[in-house]
């Protein structure tokens, strides 16, 4: 009984929060501070012209207009072309007073001074009224220019505004929902991170990346970054004469402009990685399918799903368990009687054994008493957010009243390492593979953060302190291949009555912290409701109202660095719900509690679009098959096969849907079995555009715009995407329809399941009878694949499997791929392959590295080249007409190069 109140009160606080998400709306009034047209601005003086850049005094030019706040009287201007492609901006307060983010949240590039002389964009400054421009050189187009919008630099407000040409094609600034390429009217991006359940449009949402990037054709691509992480809005609207605009409204920190000059797309995200940094290399294994519900009541349970997805010949990678696992829902406990240590160690030595993974979720929040182990040494250790009068800042999450770590606390690391040492030793604890970080907004179960009364909220919420859990007996089924204590007892059997109802289930000191006059749009409500009081002093001397977006953030690098101790020979693996610019160099994504609808499937694609080409973070996707509300049969199926060409792979939902692994349903599971196959024969393809990312900052996904920036037609494409930079994917994306219209641009492709040559038109082509398992994927001419000739149960026995080379030529008969080799799982490589493919009149050649020698048992044979697209046999090799292919024989090992003529 005790268990269903808790159960049903715990899932009545979520959906009472629960709010249906809006459609996206394309034009918005947006609301303007009444006396921002009175503000005088600043006046440049001193100027100081060096080689690389300029320095210049700004001073307020008139009488302040105080619009939200105090104006401040006097600035400073800081110019650098720190390289030939990256200028950066900063103008800040000479007081010093204003918030600046934190060297170790993100450790500044260095400043190459490039001299001015042969930077790509230029700076133009005028001294009155204060504004500037940012030039490209090599045509004169003006990137970014502040004249005639008088700069606002006040305590507890900033305003910037850059004209824009008309009809802008502008991505990036997530996280949200939204359209890939932005409306231009009316439109307003809010960086505040919240909880953001069903993942709403138009609104702020887990993550913040104040970066957008700006394409205009064969005028060249640029991006702007904005190292700013006070909550803020971004404007994107037309003024009353239709001039475009895109205007910066922070309540907080300075104006850190860092502007990337491309000229490519492409160019602009590796440049982006240069400032903020380059994406971690993740382990081979994290490429493969994971499979995680909220709702796995016990760990039976979760044996019986590893093993129904091997009774059903779908191959599963990873296992995951959410908060289920926790003695009532604290970090670093067990469920005695549901997930009993014993237990859980034999089903992760089970899984180890098998070659699959295992990976933990944890929340930020401690539950504040006494008898927490985790609280305690916290609290011995001091690690803990307080009030002036030194108790502790508390919220609610899953546990209840829950204490909220300073992740700027000198302490703060040591003791989370030393939890997740102990938690999960691999002898003594639970020895996980990964670790899921969520619910690191932070969400508070606290609306109202001010005047709420979290112990009295937890109870209210029907929470406990220590909520008793009945027992859960065994299923009294066979699971096959866990040890005994997973297999049937007689005398007991699943109580189906109790598991059906869980399906209920630093800067001035002296400033308005809670209601500052500029308000920044919160979809939760206040600027700081259901999160940490923006008040709250960390040990460093911020506050909250300026760190808030990097809690998230801290959390995960802060994790990040206790698995490196734990393992530190291997690659961590790290998933956060909430991020902020860089996250990525430490950790991957996932895009939070999206609703099993074809919207949010639509929406995934969105979403991993900016944040792999745009935020630097290649390893994210979507919960597969929808997270809130029951999905369907259809839907599963396609976004089964839609999930497979996305870099993180992973079916999730919550506690109250039905079960939706991908076995539950025959033609899902037809679905997955052939988008798995798939997606492994690709797996080194894929890893070797991750590693590639890690080092040149080419995104892993590529919007069409990125491989077509000169057609215009590819500029507002989002239901369509490159995986890699060969593989043109174009799922069907209409609610239960069997038909795909999707766009081909002027080149030539080959359909990648009949080896049949595209003439790409540069028009819509529709694709019908498509079943759930056809999803429409283009190779695209000029490309070289290195695919494994056969897929396997899991990512280590796929790794024994041979090498197929695919050639498909492009228009001028020639293609290249390459091949990055690598043990797959550990931070020092010693002995890396990296193979450069080529094809040219007919020649294919591999050459390059090839230091990689291959474990016992593992494959590094090519056992075949099959060349497409050719209409004749060559003096090698054997020719297919149906296909259109040379297929050459092997073997060739890849410890040399080798080479042959068609
Ligand atoms: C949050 C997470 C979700 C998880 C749930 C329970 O809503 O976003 O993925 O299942 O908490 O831990």
């Amino acid at each position: 009984m005790l268990v269903k109140s808790f159960i049903a009160l715990a899932a009545c606080t979520r959906f009472a929060r629960a709010v249906p998400y809006p459609h996206d709306s394309t034009s918005r009034v947006l609301p303007r501070a009444a006396n921002s047209t009175t503000c005088p601005g600043y006046t440049a003086t001193n100027v100081d012209v060096t080689d690389s850049g300029l320095t210049a005094d700004l001073t307020l030019a008139g009488t302040a207009c105080n619009a939200y706040s105090e104006d401040l009287q006097e600035l400073k201007l800081v110019v650098e072309h720190q390289t030939d492609d990256r200028l950066h901006v900063k103008i800040f307060d000479a007081g010093l007073n204003m918030f600046q983010v934190q060297e170790d949240v993100l450790p500044r590039p260095a400043n190459g001074k490039a001299a001015s002389s042969g930077a790509a964009v230029r700076f133009d400054i005028t001294a009155q009224p204060f504004g500037f421009k940012v030039i490209r050189n090599s045509n004169n187009e003006t990137i970014f220019d502040t004249t005639g919008t008088p700069l606002i630099f006040e305590k507890q407000y900033v305003r910037l505004r850059t004209n824009l040409p008309k009809d802008p094609n502008i991505y990036g600034l997530g996280e949200h929902s939204d359209s890939f390429r932005f409306h231009t009217k009316g439109y307003r991006r809010s960086l505040l991170n919240a909880e953001s359940i069903n993942i709403p449009n138009n609104a702020n949402l887990y993550g913040s990346h104040p970066v957008y990037f700006d394409h205009r054709g064969d005028k060249g691509t640029h991006g702007v970054f904005m190292l700013n992480s006070s909550p803020m809005n971004i404007d994107i609207d037309q003024n009353d004469a239709g001039s475009q605009y895109l205007e910066y409204n922070a309540i907080g920190g300075i104006v850190d402009l860092y502007f990337l000059a491309g000229p490519g797309p492409a160019d602009v995200s590796k440049q982006y990685a240069d400032v903020v940094g380059y994406s971690a290399m993740y382990p081979y294994w994290a490429l493969g399918f994971h499979q995680c519900k909220y709702g796995y009541w016990d760990v039976n349970m979760v044996a019986e799903v590893v093993a129904n997805y091997s009774t059903a010949g779908i191959p599963l990678e990873v296992m995951w368990t959410d908060i289920d696992y926790m003695d009532a829902r604290q970090d670093f406990t067990l469920d005695p009687e549901r997930f009993p240590l014993t237990k859980m160690q034999e089903l992760v030595s089970t899984l180890h054994s098998r070659d699959q993974r295992y990976v933990l979720i944890l929340d930020p929040g401690v539950h504040a008493f006494e008898e927490v182990a985790a609280y305690k040494s916290g609290h011995d250790l001091d690690v803990f957010l307080k009030a002036a009068d030194g108790t502790d800042i508390l919220g609610v999450q899953w546990a209840g009243a829950v204490a909220w770590p300073d992740w700027f606390h000198p302490n703060t690391q040591k003791w989370w390492t030393d939890e997740v040492l102990s938690f999960f030793d691999a002898d003594s604890g639970v020895n996980i593979d990964g670790i899921w970080v969520d619910m690191n907004e932070a969400s508070s179960f606290c609306h109202d953060t001010q005047t709420c009364n979290s112990r009295q909220k937890a109870i209210d919420d029907g929470i406990p302190p220590k909520p008793a859990f009945a027992p859960r007996p065994n299923t009294g089924r066979p699971i096959p291949g866990f040890p005994s204590s997973f297999q049937p007892d007689s005398s007991t059997k699943r109580d189906l009555e109790a598991r059906q109802a869980m399906g209920q289930m630093k800067g001035f000191a002296d400033r308005e912290w809670f209601n500052p006059a500029y308000t920044v749009s919160n979809h939760v409500g206040g600027l700081s409701d259901q999160t940490i009081p923006f008040n709250t002093s960390n040990y460093d001397g911020t506050r909250q109202y300026d760190t808030h977006n990097l809690h998230g953030h801290m959390m995960a690098l802060t994790t990040q660095k206790s698995m490196s101790a734990r393992r530190p020979d291997v690659r961590p693996f790290v998933l956060t719900r909430s991020t902020w610019a860089g996250t990525g160099r430490k950790a991957t994504h996932w895009f939070g509690d999206n609703a099993s609808d074809w919207e949010h499937y639509r929406t995934s694609i969105r979403q991993m679009l900016s944040f792999v080409s745009m935020h630097q973070m290649p390893l994210v996707g979507s919960d597969v098959c929808g997270f809130n509300g029951n999905t369907n049969e259809n839907l599963c199926a396609r976004w089964a096969m839609l999930g497979a060409f996305q870099p993180f792979y992973r079916n999730h939902a919550e506690l109250s849907t039905i079960q939706q692994e991908f076995y539950q349903w025959a033609s899902v599971a037809v679905a997955a079995k052939k988008a798995i196959d798939t997606r492994y024969k690709l797996l080194d393809y894929i890893y070797t555009a991750l590693y590639y990312q890690t080092t040149t900052g080419a995104p892993i996904i590529n919007p069409l715009f990125f491989l077509y920036p000169e057609d215009a037609n590819t500029f507002g494409i989002q239901e369509q995407w490159f995986y890699g930079d060969a593989l043109l994917i174009s799922p069907v994306t209409t609610d239960f329809s069997d038909t795909v219209t999707y766009y081909l641009p002027n080149d030539v492709f080959y359909n990648y399941w009949t080896l049949e040559k595209v003439q790409g038109a540069g028009t819509n082509v529709t694709e019908t009878n498509l079943t759930t398992s056809d999803i429409p994927v283009h190779i695209r001419g000029g490309s070289i694949l290195p695919m494994r000739m056969n897929s396997a149960n899991t990512t280590k026995a796929l790794r024994q499997e041979d090498f197929s080379i695919l050639v498909a030529p492009g228009t001028d008969g020639s293609a290249r791929g390459r091949l990055y080799l690598d043990e797959g799982e550990k931070i020092q490589q010693s002995d890396v392959s990296e193979v450069e493919f080529s094809f040219q009149n007919g020649k294919f050649t591999a050459s390059g590295s090839f230091a990689y020698k291959g474990a016992v048992g593992e494959s590094i044979t090519v056992a075949k080249v099959l060349v497409i697209g050719q209409d004749k046999a060559g003096a090698t090799g054997t020719f297919d007409a149906a296909t259109g292919s040379v297929e050459v024989q092997g073997p060739w090992k890849l410890d040399g190069g080798f080479e042959f003529q068609l």
